[in-house]
């Protein structure tokens, strides 16, 4: 069994990224036999490069920033694999031998690429061709688990057809077709305006806020216009939806009967999301100034990352080569 992921390094992770995602990165890793086994979690670098065109220095530091930022949140290199795609140059290789077995309507109906288009954003090919790059990051390393949030789901379904479609054109079992791994109430992470959260609609919170933003980001959160007195019914409310994230059950009982006696106002409700958060947070604040701390060991941890996903890449990119009729020496 391998688990894997990948992220974007687009910009500072979101409580999203953090719910839907990357909790579920940490729950997932376990201590194994190196590299067979290890769950392999990587900054997806050369996707970004589909948003992130022409400012080096930004996706760099991105980069640098999403590395800390998943160490900090309590990725153990001593149990799992955290790499820079574009360290492992045979993805972009699997991606071609992709490519020849994808037919254009399965591209035609990603969603990524049809919500970017119909904001106007730049359709180029990169955009266009980005689920069979994600669907090569998932092949390259046999994985069979790959945790992400809903908006993913399709993704991962692409890799499945395309993995089955690779096998039946040459008559054999050389790719692994993989599953989402998807938890229910975190599936899709709300906004402040209640949608999606996502930077490209401007409604995320930052894991890493600081105390003054994350005050004027809770209190930006959309509620109804329901009085302090009024009795206000907590599930659907945004800031409940929130909340519920971080609080267990006997903790979010309390507020949903706050909320249904009446008397506690919406600013009171921001007020138990932001304490929350802060204390739900604040051990990963810790453990980020001590890998900050550290430029080169984060350096090091993503140099033997990209070894040893090399190591499990290389060998499966051996067994295409060898069905494709390639050349069988890289
Ligand atoms: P990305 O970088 O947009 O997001 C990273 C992860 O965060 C999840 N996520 C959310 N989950 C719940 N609610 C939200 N509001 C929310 N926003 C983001 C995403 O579902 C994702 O799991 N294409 C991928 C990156 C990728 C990848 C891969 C993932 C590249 N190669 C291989 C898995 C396997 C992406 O853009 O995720």
């Amino acid at each position: 069994m391998r688990v894997l992921s990948g992220i974007q390094p687009t910009g500072r992770f979101h409580w999203g990224n953090y719910f839907g995602a990357i909790r579920q990165y940490i729950a997932l890793q376990q201590a194994a036999e190196e590299p067979t086994g290890r769950a392999f979690y990587f900054l997806a670098d050369l996707h970004a490069l589909t948003t992130i065109r022409g400012e080096p220095e930004v996706l760099r530091q991105h980069t640098r920033d999403a590395a800390l930022d998943l160490l900090a949140l309590g990725l153990d290199p001593n149990k799992a694999t955290l790499f820079r795609q574009s360290d492992v140059p045979e993805v972009t290789e699997l991606f071609w031998a992709l490519l020849t077995v994808t037919q254009m309507h399965l591209l035609d109906k990603g969603h990524s690429y049809k919500e970017k288009k119909a904001r106007g954003l730049p359709a180029d090919a990169g955009l266009y061709t980005y689920p069979i790059l994600q669907a090569a990051d998932i092949l390259l390393y046999d994985s069979d688990t790959v945790p992400v949030g809903a908006d993913q789901v399709q993704h991962i379904e692409i890799t499945r057809d395309l993995a089955e479609r690779f096998n039946h054109i040459y008559s054999a079992d050389v790719l692994v077709p993989p599953k989402a791994y998807v938890l229910d109430d975190s599936a899709k992470v709300i906004g402040l305006d209640g949608e999606k959260m996502s930077k490209s609609y401007g409604n995320t919170i930052e894991i890493f806020e600081t105390p003054k933003r994350l005050k004027k980001k809770c209190n930006s959160i959309v509620t109804d216009s329901l009085t302090v007195e009024d009795v206000k019914e907590p599930e659907g409310d945004n800031v409940f939806t929130m909340y519920k994230l971080f609080a267990d059950e006997s903790q979010r009982a309390e507020l949903a009967a706050k909320y249904r006696a009446g008397g506690m106002g919406y600013g009171e409700a921001k007020k138990a999301l932001i304490n929350a958060a802060t204390e739900y947070f604040a051990p990963a604040w810790e453990r980020r100034a001590d890998w900050e701390a550290r430029p080169d060991d984060v350096e090091d941890v993503l140099q033997a990352g990209a070894k040893q996903a090399r190591a499990v890449g290389g060998a499966v990119l051996d067994r295409v080569r060898v069905a494709c009729g390639l050349s069988a020496r890289r």
